[in-house]
């Protein structure tokens, strides 16, 4: 079975059946071990490598390899402006985990652990997929997402991006408040288990209700988020091994929520709303009341996030740590790769530095990968072909 790649995603279609590709294991390991002095000469693993692959077609990472595995794969992540970090994340090792149960208490602790104030970037890392095998894998994008709801008269209640997922979650006997952020269950699919449902203790979600430093009425749009973002549909790849579920997170950019989610049209499209508020003449586009509501609104959300004590960055901040991060990699003789698209702030881009240049275009890996199949089951809550697992 060959599993596309998603639009725009660099990678080939990956093919879970093949096995391990020696020379990417190789390369892998000389990296790792060149980076990790302390974790002695690569020769002999590599011999012991070689021959796990060509008995079983699959090596096994050792606790170490894993998390420096994982911790490339994000210094690799080109879309990510936030990769100053990378040496911090913190990797739990989940590959024993099999039944739907245990994935789920394991992804209930991932955002425990993840914090809810002063979030710690972390990635669990569950079983990898077995060439010839089926593989658990979890449907939802992100670990927190808000429902949205058609409601009778065309428009949405809640977010708009999850209104097919959400009607998929209703066919499998699943029932929302229908209100705007309701917490979607999380769909766990394993080979043991089959497809299961899990609603989130509330613990496990940390939000933060969105008011604004100068404006009392913006209380009344009971607008909130989520305080951490946990990617769980994006396949991570080290030498050559494939881990299918590897739910990742880091902090919030406010621009994410800002001007993002709660700002797209078709997302949460309050900026009509927010510019009414203000007064603003939305009959002409020069009077600038998108921007200007665009601005109010990410001075509530960063506002917001910082009375509440949850850890969040501005875009000019971020984009000067990034500046850092490019400046720290150089030096380390190592090239990065970044997707000038997603590294520019949504807003107010040509007063960030990171503006002002180009960048390494690459696919390096350790990587991360959005599948196509992946991006279907997380979009629409179901499969458009059949699929082996
Ligand atoms: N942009 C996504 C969202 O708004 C989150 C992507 C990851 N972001 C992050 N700061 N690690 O939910």
């Amino acid at each position: 079975m060959l599993v596309p790649g998603y639009r725009d995603n660099p990678t080939e279609p990956w093919d879970p059946d093949a096995p391990a590709d020696p020379a990417e294991a190789e390369d892998f390991l000389r990296r790792c071990y060149t980076e990790n002095p302390r974790l002695g000469p690569v020769e002999p693993r590599l011999a012991i490598v070689r021959a796990q692959i060509a008995a079983t077609g699959t090596y096994v990472h050792t606790p170490d390899e894993l998390t420096h595995g994982a911790r490339m794969a994000w210094r690799n992540a080109s879309r990510c402006i936030g990769r100053l970090y990378w040496r911090s994340l913190l990797v739990l090792d989940r590959r024993r985990a099999r039944t739907a149960d245990e994935i789920y208490s394991l992804l209930v602790q991932h955002l425990l652990t993840a914090g809810n104030g002063q979030i710690r970037p972390v990635i669990s890392v569950f079983a990898p997929a077995v060439p010839g095998q089926p593989y658990a894998r979890v449907w939802n994008e992100q670990l927190i997402r808000y429902a949205g709801y058609r409601a009778e008269d065309g428009a949405t209640v809640g977010d708009p991006r999850l209104r097919e997922f959400t009607t998929a979650m209703s066919a499998f006997g699943w029932r929302g408040k229908g209100e705007a952020f309701d917490v979607l269950p999380l769909v766990i699919e394993t080979p043991a288990d089959g497809i299961r449902l899990y609603e989130l203790p509330e613990r496990a979600i940390r939000e933060v209700p969105i008011t604004h430093p100068e404006h009392q009425w913006f209380t009344e749009l009971g607008l909130r988020w989520h305080a951490v973002p946990a990617i769980s549909n994006m396949r991570l790849t080290v030498g050559g091994v494939h881990y299918p579920l590897a739910p990742f997170n880091g902090w919030y950019l406010g621009t994410e929520i800002g001007a993002r989610n709660l700002a797209d049209t078709d997302r949460y499209d309050l900026l009509p709303v927010i510019a009414a508020r203000l007064g603003l003449d939305t009959t002409r586009e020069s009077s600038l009341w998108r921007d200007r509501a665009l601005l109010e609104l990410n001075l509530a959300v960063l506002h917001s996030f910082e009375q509440a004590g949850v850890k969040m960055s501005d875009h000019h901040t971020e984009s000067r740590r990034f500046l850092t991060h490019l400046d720290n990699e150089t030096k380390a003789g190592r090239r990065v790769p970044a997707d000038w698209t997603w590294i520019v702030p949504p807003m107010s881009g040509g007063i960030t530095p990171v503006f002002h240049r180009y960048y390494d275009e690459l696919d390096l890996r350790p990587a991360f990968y959005l599948d196509a199949d992946a991006a279907t089951l997380a979009s629409e809550g179901m499969r458009r072909c059949p699929h082996r697992n």
